[in-house]
């Protein structure tokens, strides 16, 4: 009875190695799907039709509950999956997002009211960060800047090499020159913080950029500590299994290096 994290590739590790940090108790079951990633540039009823095949499958191998570990799938697909699909396949699991628990860390991080949302064009097209602080914080000015470049600059192994900078400091300038007063930088994408010491050199001094992954794992232990029914049916002998849609060993070398561990995955295929 894991505890399922799904992104469409490596983004989510960012995410689960924040979560192994702070619930290292609990087992964990990582799918990427790699083979069909980026899901940045897809359209809404792809994005859906993949992230519903994921969690169907992260729920055949009995995850009671699973974190959807990407901001594209969040934006795009978690709303019709609670609503719609969660209560026809089974109602007593849980899928969470991510999106919430990063806006919801926004009042006591900025100064200036004002953000910067970072995202891939899917997350920025559904407008998901705007609505949610909205509805939150309705005096906060929110940026948008969609960074088509920097999923396949990660999923291909190149988000530090020199022909990352171009790319970084493009989309920064941009949202920059948009808003001045930004003081707030949200990867609002779960790749993204493994561009960060190229984005750590480009961001304006003074501006704060603001990964999820503390954010999603601190959140996610709330929630559990509110919901016994649910830790009930989650194993805990800390172990963590992976699963990916592309070939292993490429899926190995590079999770091994993002989790600063040695990662075994397995193929599988979703349908
Ligand atoms: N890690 C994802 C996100 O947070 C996804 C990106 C992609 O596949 O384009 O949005």
């Amino acid at each position: 009875m894991q505890i399922g994290v799904f992104d469409s590739g490596y983004g989510g590790l960012t995410i689960l190695r924040q979560i192994r940090k702070l619930l290292p108790q609990y087992d964990y079951l990582y799918l990427g799907d790699n083979a069909r990633a980026p899901y940045g540039s897809r359209s809404f009823d792809v994005v859906y039709e993949f992230t519903l095949q994921a969690v169907e499958e992260l729920f055949d191998r009995g995850c009671p509950l699973v974190i959807l570990a990407c901001n594209t799938a969040s934006a795009k697909a978690l709303r019709s999956i609670q609503q719609n699909d969660v209560p026809r396949i089974d109602p007593d699991r849980r899928v969470l997002g991510v999106i919430r628990p990063t806006v919801e860390a926004l009042d006591a991080v900025t100064d200036s009211r004002h953000i910067g949302v970072l995202a891939t064009p899917g997350t920025v097209k559904s407008h998901s960060y705007t609505m949610e602080v909205g509805k939150l914080y309705p005096e906060m000015i929110v940026t948008e800047q969609a960074c088509p470049m920097w999923v396949p600059l990660v999923e291909n192994n190149e988000a530090l090499s020199p022909g990352a900078d171009y790319f970084v400091e493009k989309y920064i300038n941009s949202i920059m020159l948009t808003d001045p007063m930004i003081d707030t930088l949200v990867l609002g994408c779960t790749h993204y913080p493994l561009l960060l010491p190229k984005l750590e050199m480009y961001a304006p001094p003074g501006v704060r950029i603001l990964p999820q992954g503390d954010l999603v794992a601190e959140s996610l232990r709330n929630y559990l500590a509110r919901h016994p029914d649910i830790v009930s049916r989650c194993s805990q002998n800390g172990t963590v299994e992976y699963l990916t849609t592309e070939n292993t060993d490429k899926f190995d070398d590079l999770a091994s290096l993002f989790m600063g561990q040695t990662v075994k995955s397995t193929k599988i295929t979703l349908t």
